[in-house]
C-alpha cells in the first residue's frame, strides 16, 4: 500500500516512556515509579472553584489567550521569580505540551535547527522533527549542568535558530544556578537566537532562590517562556499550560494556538485562578513532602553504592547504571521482569541518558521504600 503517514511523522516515535510504560502494565505485580504524576489530590479550593464554575455555566470558549482574571495572576505570580511579563503576553495552553508544539510551529521552517539539551524530555526533539526541523543535541555535563563554551561552539557552528532550556529537569532534577544563568545570559545576547526556556517544574525548587534566563528584560525579545500548572497544582489530567512571549513571537503563537485548540479548558482555567489566590501553601507543602522523598531515595541509592547527584528540583533522580554494562533498556527490563519494580531507562531521554535510569519520588514514601527495597534485592541476589 502507498505509505499514507507523513514523512515528519514517519520520522518521530512514540515516546521511549510511554513504550516502557506498555511493558510495565504486562507486569501488574510490579511497583511502578515510573510517572510524573504527584500523588497528591489536587487543592481543595481548586476543586471547588472548578465545580463552581461548572454551576455558573462558566463552560464556553474563553478568549484565544485564556481568561484574563488568569492572566493576571500569572503577570502577579511571575513577578515573584522577577520574571516580567503583562497578561497581553500570556497564552493559556492545553498543558506545556500544547505551548511548546505552538511555539515551535511558530517558529520553526523545513531544516530550522533547533539546539536541544541531552538527555531531556522527549517532546522538544519529536516537535522538531514533526514540524521538518532538525535537532541538534548539546551534551550536559556530569552533574547536568551546561557546559557555556560547548555551548557556545555549537551555537557558532551550527547556527541554530532556538535553543531549548529545561530547568528544574526532567529526568534529571537538575536546576539552573545563577553562575550559569549569568554566562548563559552573555550567549544569548551575542547570538542571533530564540530561547525556548520550559520551566513548568519551576515552583518545585529546592533551593531558595530561582534562576531563569527570562529575569533579564533586556534580552526579552530573544527568550520565550513555557510553563504550567500540570505539576505545580498536581493537575496533570486538567491539561492547563501557558506561554509567554513579546508580542512578534506571541502573534504566530496565537495563530497556531486558534486553529488548534480554539482555547484551553474554561473549567482548569477557573480552577488555576483560585490555585494561584489561595492555594500557594499547598503547593509549598508538596514541595516539603517532595524534599523529603528526594532525601530518602537519594540516601537509599548511596547505600547501594549508586552513583547519583542530589536533585535540586522537580521530582526525579537519575542514577548512573553502566556498572551493571548493559544498555538501560535491557537493564530496566530485567529489573522489570525479575525485580518487580520499573523505573525508566535513561535512553528514553535521548542518547545523553545512556547509562542512567529514572527513578520519579511522585510516590507515597511507602511505596518509594517498597521500590527501593525490591531494587536492593535485585541488586544483591541477581547481579
Ligand atoms: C519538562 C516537561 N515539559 C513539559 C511537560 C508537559 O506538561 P503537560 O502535562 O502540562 O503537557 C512535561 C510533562 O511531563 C515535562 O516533564
Amino acid at each position: 500500500m502507498k505509505e499514507v503517514l507523513s514523512n515528519n511523522i514517519n520520522k518521530i516515535e512514540i515516546s521511549g516512556i510511554r513504550r516502557f510504560f506498555n511493558k510495565v502494565e504486562l507486569v501488574p505485580e510490579a511497583v511502578s515509579l515510573t510517572l510524573g504524576q504527584p500523588d497528591f489530590s489536587v487543592p481543595e479550593n481548586i476543586k471547588k472553584a472548578m465545580i463552581d464554575a461548572v454551576n455558573e455555566n462558566k463552560t464556553t470558549y474563553t478568549s484565544n489567550a485564556g481568561i484574563i482574571e488568569l492572566r493576571k495572576e500569572i503577570t502577579k505570580y511571575l513577578k515573584g521569580f522577577s520574571i516580567e511579563y503583562s497578561p497581553n503576553e500570556i497564552c493559556l495552553t492545553i498543558g506545556g505540551s500544547e505551548a511548546l508544539m505552538d511555539v515551535f510551529a511558530a517558529l520553526l521552517n523545513t531544516g530550522d535547527k533547533v539546539l536541544i539539551p541531552t538527555p531531556a524530555y522527549p517532546a522538544y526533539e519529536s516537535c522538531t522533527n514533526v514540524l521538518g526541523g532538525k535537532p541538534v543535541f548539546y551534551n550536559l555535563k556530569q552533574d547536568f549542568s551546561i557546559d557555556i563554551d560547548l555551548l557556545d561552539n555549537i551555537i557558532k557552528t551550527e547556527k541554530p535558530k532556538i535553543l531549548v532550556l529545561s530547568y528544574p529537569s526532567n529526568p534529571t532534577g537538575a536546576v539552573l544556578s545563577k553562575e550559569i544563568r549569568n554566562k548563559l545570559y552573555e550567549v544569548v545576547r551575542n547570538n542571533d537566537i530564540v530561547v525556548v526556556s520550559d520551566e513548568i517544574y519551576s515552583s518545585i525548587c529546592f533551593e531558595n532562590e530561582y534562576y531563569s534566563i527570562a529575569q533579564y528584560k533586556d534580552i526579552k525579545d530573544k527568550v520565550i517562556l513555557v510553563s504550567g500548572f500540570s505539576k505545580m497544582f498536581s493537575m496533570t489530567g486538567l491539561r492547563l499550560g501557558f506561554v509567554c512571549a513579546v508580542d512578534s513571537y506571541m502573534k504566530g503563537i496565537m495563530k497556531m494556538h486558534q486553529y488548534n485548540v480554539s482555547c484551553a479548558p474554561s473549567i482548569a482555567q477557573w480552577g488555576a485562578y483560585e490555585g494561584l489566590r489561595s492555594c500557594l501553601s499547598d503547593v509549598e507543602a508538596m514541595k516539603k513532602e517532595f524534599m523529603k522523598r528526594r532525601d530518602y531515595v537519594f540516601n537509599r541509592l548511596k547505600a547501594m553504592g549508586f552513583e547519583v547527584n542530589l536533585p535540586q528540583g522537580a521530582f526525579y533522580i537519575f542514577p548512573k547504571i553502566d556498572i551493571f554494562k548493559m544498555n538501560s533498556e535491557y537493564f530496566c527490563e530485567r529489573l522489570l521482569n525479575e525485580g518487580k519494580v520499573a523505573m525508566v531507562p535513561g535512553s528514553a531521554f535521548g542518547t545523553g541518558g545512556e547509562g542512567y535510569m529514572r527513578i520519579s519520588y511522585s510516590y507515597s514514601m511507602q511505596q518509594l521504600k517498597e521500590g527501593l527495597d525490591r531494587l536492593e534485592n535485585y541488586l544483591k541476589n541477581k547481579i
